[in-house]
């Protein structure tokens, strides 16, 4: 039986959005695929008083079970209540890659839906987003497309510039398919390895530091729908302290590299309404996990490595609403 995000207590995106637009600040997209995960977004974002974007991969549904997953998030809400923390919590999937995806997300009580029809032709994703985009709105559930593709690592500079969003499709892209929001493709990309260290220039602590964001496509798509919101994906910082506990408690990770925080809080204070991070909570949680095994090889008791992960990611969030996104104090 289908569930509306309404009686779970969630919300959708809308006022969110038309806030930090006007704020100058951007609301923090969160995935999650366990508890310790949830926790953390949810404590760090009520300690912060935040409002919050709770994000759901397909992948992530996949590994924690559909229902499980979305008993989590109603959860969440009724922990945020009894802790006292009054902010809002819309639940969002992640990537949607078809029209039956969405439907089964809003069915079981999704606030939010992107559909990822980048990857199709303009047309295509056009066709795909509008049907969603009609589906959702009536039963007041907000959608975000996407135009433009997000660089791989696997994709030269050559490439990468090819697939930049282009400002002359996004009038006509909003006003077709009706969307609520906009990720666009400047320059980042998802995972832990955003560029290329040739890409890069070093600083004087040895630093890799990747080529700036394209703020100039930003500024042109601004210019052709004002005030619309815009939404980031593959935004973490990756980190360089927490790559650097990786290494230092056993593990690889050579030239992981992802976008500044001052480059996100200039994003933030302009269009760019929602920031996509998931990267950043992998690394903090693996980070501190690796240093408990290895300063603690006796230890086998689960909530003595992933309590001290939680709690490292539930600081790094509060730090990014204050520091990065400026949605701290904005609840
Ligand atoms: O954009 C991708 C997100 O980081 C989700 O990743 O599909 O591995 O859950 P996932
Ligand atoms: P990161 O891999 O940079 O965290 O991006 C996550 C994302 O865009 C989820 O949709
Ligand atoms: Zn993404």
């Amino acid at each position: 039986m289908a569930t509306h995000y309404k009686a779970l207590g969630f919300v959708n995106t809308r006022e969110m959005f038309k806030k930090a637009g006007g704020g100058g600040y951007a609301i923090p997209a969160y995935n999650f695929n366990n508890l310790e995960q949830i926790q953390a977004v949810i404590n760090g974002c009520g300690e912060s008083r935040s409002p919050v974007i709770l994000q759901v991969s397909s992948g992530a549904r996949k590994y924690a079970d559909q229902t499980m997953l979305r008993y989590m998030a109603e959860g969440a809400v009724q922990m945020a209540k009894n802790k006292g923390y009054d902010i809002p919590i819309a639940l969002h999937l992640d990537h949607g890659d078809t029209f039956e995806l969405c439907v089964s997300c809003i069915e079981s009580g999704f606030s939010s839906v992107m559909i990822d029809g980048s990857h199709h032709p303009y047309e295509e994703n056009v066709a795909l987003t509008r049907k969603v985009v009609e589906y959702a709105h009536e039963f007041d559930v907000t959608v975000e497309g996407e135009l433009g593709v997000l660089a791989g690592i696997e994709d030269d500079v050559v490439a990468a510039k090819s697939i930049y969003t282009q400002p002359d499709e996004v009038e006509d892209f909003v006003t077709r398919t009706g969307v609520d929001s906009l990720a666009i493709s400047i320059g980042t990309s998802h995972g832990a390895f955003k560029f290329k260290p040739e890409q890069c220039t070093k600083n004087e602590d040895g630093v890799l530091v990747p080529p700036p964001l394209r703020f100039d496509i930003l500024e042109e798509i601004e210019k052709r729908i004002p005030g619309f919101p815009i939404v980031l994906h593959g935004a973490s910082s990756v980190l360089p302290q927490y790559v650097e506990l990786i290494n230092n408690n056993g593990g690889e990770l050579q030239a992981a590299v992802g976008i500044p925080a001052e480059q996100l809080r200039k994003a933030a204070k302009s269009a760019v309404c929602k920031i996509n991070i998931d990267s950043d909570g992998r690394l903090v949680v693996t980070g501190m996990i690796r240093k408990v095994f290895n300063e603690k090889p006796a230890e086998f008791d689960p909530r003595k490595y992933l309590g001290p992960a939680r709690d490292e990611l539930q600081k790094v969030i509060i730090d990014k609403n204050t520091h990065v996104l400026g949605s701290a104090g904005k609840a």
